[in-house]
């Protein structure tokens, strides 16, 4: 086999409860900030598609769980909603919550799928929404003692864990660029909820030490590596490291060394919009870090010096500009480029420079627009793009694992089409295809059948 990976590779998918399993009467759910947001401005997601019915994972989770045996999954990875779970600021248990989540557990793992569990995916509860979501301690306490009670509710079966899924963006999107909740525009409250939502993972983290279940627990970041357009230019040189150190180190080095980049918080400091901080807090972050770490790789960040000076409100690009690679490759559904090599680039980082912390491509994947335009005579989506998408990003991957880079496996966004927060289900993802206007039916792509081969071999060859 030309390119085979090891014998216990994780051959998985991901994806998330707000993005699956919809919310019904009876299932005792409390509101969450998507399905608030949603309520106040439908206009806003693609085609006024909320997260209702989702995927409906919530009643179909048996037939999801034998259709990702199907195409070959050893793992899959979702969240955990901590508003089906927990029924309000006080930590009430909710039993239907915990019956469902209980039971897909039990599925799964009677079918041979290893269930990875995430305990945030941007879903954060309307009633900590109310009291200030992360920008208040309150919640980052309420969060240690949700993961507390998830580790005793599941951790008898569940043995790999994930604090937060991309916590930047949690940050980025609700206090920068507004595209979540709570929309706004403000880096002092952007930087204070990242502080919070570090601690938040860390302390979980020690919760998990102390629940004292076998396992591991990590964190799941999409890492954008970050390329300048002239290397040899000082400028253009900076304000890539810039841009590294937002978008990048500002989670990787907190969660797996333990402590901030001193660049980082001078960077804040200067810019007045450094939290403050307490010693106790710091040691608990130094203390607890990652077992193992999630990435989720979509897309690189190309940079250049500014070229006009920046006005406006405090933002990340006030120290570089965006700018096209020509002739880079495009999936234009989604507006990302496709860079393979970056895949190799930060498997090197991480060896290099983290220690070569055990980690996985916890998210990786190529959304599409309209896919019904690939609907073969026999009603199967031939997705023959998202199998050459796959494919090479796995030689990238394979290569770096040769040199001795600790990636234990490789999960793709998404198992099935899922809802997709603002753009609801404009982009399709899934190696199973999920009609929304007929029931939620599902039909197994032409990359689920791929998939399996490739995971039941360990491997493939060139072409
Ligand atoms: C990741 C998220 O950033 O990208 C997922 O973890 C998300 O929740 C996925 O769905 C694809 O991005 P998008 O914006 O097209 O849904």
């Amino acid at each position: 086999m030309d390119y085979q990976f090891s014998k216990d590779f994780l051959w998985g998918a991901a994806s998330s409860g707000p993005q699956s399993e919809g919310s019904f009467p009876g299932d005792q759910k409390a509101e969450m900030e998507w399905d608030y947001w949603f309520k106040q401005a439908p206009e806003l997601f693609y085609e006024g598609v909320g997260p209702s019915v989702a995927s409906d994972f919530y009643h179909k989770y048996k037939e999801y769980a034998g259709l990702m045996k199907e195409i070959g999954m050893n793992s899959y990875r979702t969240s955990i909603q901590w508003s089906r779970l927990i029924k309000d600021c006080e930590g009430t248990v909710n039993p239907e919550g915990a019956a469902f989540y209980n039971a897909v557990i039990d599925e799964l793992l009677s079918r041979g799928i290893e269930p990875i569990l995430c305990l945030h995916h941007f879903d954060l509860p309307m009633y900590w929404v109310e009291k200030g979501g992360f920008e208040n301690w309150e919640t980052v306490e309420a969060f240690a003692a949700y993961a507390a009670q998830c580790f005793a509710l599941f951790g008898d079966r569940v043995k790999r864990w994930i604090t937060f899924n991309e916590p930047i963006v949690i940050t980025e999107g609700g206090y920068l660029y507004q595209n979540h909740y709570p929309a706004v525009c403000d880096a002092k409250r952007a930087a204070l909820v990242s502080y919070h939502l570090q601690l938040a993972s860390s302390l979980a983290v020690k919760a998990f030490k102390k629940s004292g279940r076998d396992g591991q627990i990590g964190i799941v970041l999409n890492l954008t590596p970050t390329y300048c357009r002239e290397p040899e230019n000082e400028a253009d040189k900076k304000s890539a490291e810039t841009a590294d150190l937002l978008f990048n180190k500002s989670f990787l080095d907190p969660s797996i060394k333990g402590e901030y980049p001193k660049a980082l918080v001078e960077l804040l400091k200067e810019e007045g919009i450094c939290p403050e901080t307490r010693e106790e807090d710091l040691e608990v972050i130094r203390i607890n870090t990652v077992d193992f770490l999630g990435v989720n790789y979509y897309h690189p960040r190309r940079v250049t010096r500014r070229s006009t000076p920046y006005t406006g409100p405090l933002m990340p690009e006030k120290y570089f500009e965006e700018y096209t690679y020509e002739g880079q490759k495009m999936n234009f559904s989604r507006g990302w480029e496709i860079y393979e090599p970056a895949i190799y680039e930060i498997a090197i980082h991480l060896r290099d420079n983290y220690g070569n912390i055990p980690w996985y491509i916890s998210e990786n994947g190529m959304g599409v627009q309209d896919e019904e335009r690939f609907i073969g005579a026999d009603g199967t989506v031939e997705d023959d793009y998202r199998i050459e998408f796959i494919r090479d990003h796995l030689i990238w991957l394979h290569k770096a694992i040769e040199e001795g880079c600790s990636c234990f496996g490789y999960h793709l966004w998404a198992p099935f089409d899922c809802w997709s927060w603002k753009n609801a289900y404009k982009n399709r993802y899934g190696m199973i295809r999920v009609d929304i206007k007929d029931h939620c039916r599902l039909s197994i792509k032409k990359s689920g059948r791929w998939f399996r081969e490739t995971a039941g071999r360990g491997g493939f060859n060139k072409f």
